[in-house]
């Protein structure tokens, strides 16, 4: 058992996907007293850098009663990559950034979200689909296995 676990959540822009990502998970750490696991998100580029979470982000947040957390959104730094023990992306575009962006040390960091459900595809792009309630979905199912898992195997 690490002292503190460190999941960093990725997506293009940062504003859509990850953002969720870091607030689902945040709050399923919370219900469940995890106390030791820390969630971030950025992005793998630097289109949205400075931005808050997406309008539809933040609906579907709010609709869950999930609290939003501050947010800027930025590129992932090497530092944060370094220090995370998790790099999960949310589709293949994003693993195949990832892979350019972090040393091949650090390759075995890197997991695309819905594999922790079993199931080997992308949580589509609401910036494109405009369906925030099913990327919600899909990441919150997506945040539920990851947890179980970590919590199975004794990592958290
Ligand atoms: P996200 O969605 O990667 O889920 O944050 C996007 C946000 C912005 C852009 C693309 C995707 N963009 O091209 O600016």
């Amino acid at each position: 058992m690490v002292k503190t676990y460190k999941i960093l959540f990725i997506c293009h822009g940062n504003i859509c996907r990850s953002p969720m990502a870091e607030c689902i998970m945040a709050e399923l750490l919370k219900d469940a007293n995890i106390e030791n696991v820390m969630v971030a998100s950025a992005a793998t580029s630097s289109e949205e850098t400075g931005n808050d979470i997406h309008p539809g982000s933040q609906a579907q947040l709010k609709a869950a009663s999930i609290p939003r957390r501050p947010h800027s959104a930025h590129r992932m730094t090497t530092k944060e990559a370094d220090e995370a023990n998790l790099i999960i992306g949310m589709d293949r575009a994003n693993m195949i950034n990832l892979r350019r962006m972090v040393p091949k040390e650090q390759y075995n960091k890197l997991h695309m979200l819905l594999e922790y459900t079993g199931e080997n595809r992308d949580v589509d792009d609401p910036w494109y689909t405009g369906e925030y309630s099913v990327a919600f979905q899909d990441i919150l199912n997506g945040c539920k296995a990851l947890l179980k898992k970590l919590r199975q195997e004794g990592t958290i």
